[in-house]
């Protein structure tokens, strides 16, 4: 699948690099050429990266990572999005004192308002970066111990 990444930050670094080394086609974007590049560089397994224009040309499948800005400044035009599956990973900030104030639209619904013309689902939002680092060794090896765990109870 070819999945591009919309700002290449903590969740758009693990989560291409997660998706890359399943084999799947992965540009990182970027608000510069050069961030893209550098992030695709280190992330190897034949990543591309450049502009977020490029990654959402790119990609059926677009990462957005990106809070608080209207998507319409992210790319140069947001029918770029026509068509297109886009992954909203982006949580509210937290406020001080933990005090939300009640939620009449939520960061998708938003999204979904601004670029009518994708699809917009909400996923990963719900899991901290470093997990997505851990994957898939790492939790492969914790379910191995979790059943080795169930297996000396019984
Ligand atoms: N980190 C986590 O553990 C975690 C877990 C679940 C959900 N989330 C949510 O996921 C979202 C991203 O989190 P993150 O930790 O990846 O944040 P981050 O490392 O700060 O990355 C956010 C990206 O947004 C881009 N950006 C910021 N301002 C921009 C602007 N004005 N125009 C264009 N791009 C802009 C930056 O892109 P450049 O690449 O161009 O610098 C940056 O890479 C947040 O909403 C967060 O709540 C995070």
């Amino acid at each position: 699948m070819k999945i591009g990444i919309l700002g290449s930050g903590n969740m758009g670094r693990s989560l291409g690099i997660l998706w890359a080394e399943q084999g799947h086609q992965v540009f990182f974007g970027a608000r510069t050429q050069e961030k893209g590049e550098a992030v695709a560089e280190l992330a190897g397994h034949n990543t591309q990266g450049g502009t977020n224009d490029e990654a959402a040309a790119f990609g059926d499948v677009l990462l957005y990572t990106i809070r608080g800005v209207n998507s319409v400044q992210v790319v140069s035009s947001i029918e770029i999005f026509n068509g297109r599956i886009l992954i909203d990973c982006n949580n509210f900030e937290i406020p001080e004192g933990f005090t939300y104030s009640p939620i009449e639209q939520s960061l998708a619904e938003k999204l979904a308002t601004e670029v009518p013309n994708a699809h917009v689902v909400k996923a990963f939002n719900t899991f901290a970066q470093e997990v997505f680092e851990l994957a898939p060794w790492t939790l492969d090896k914790k379910r191995e111990f979790a059943d080795f765990i169930r297996e000396y109870k019984k």
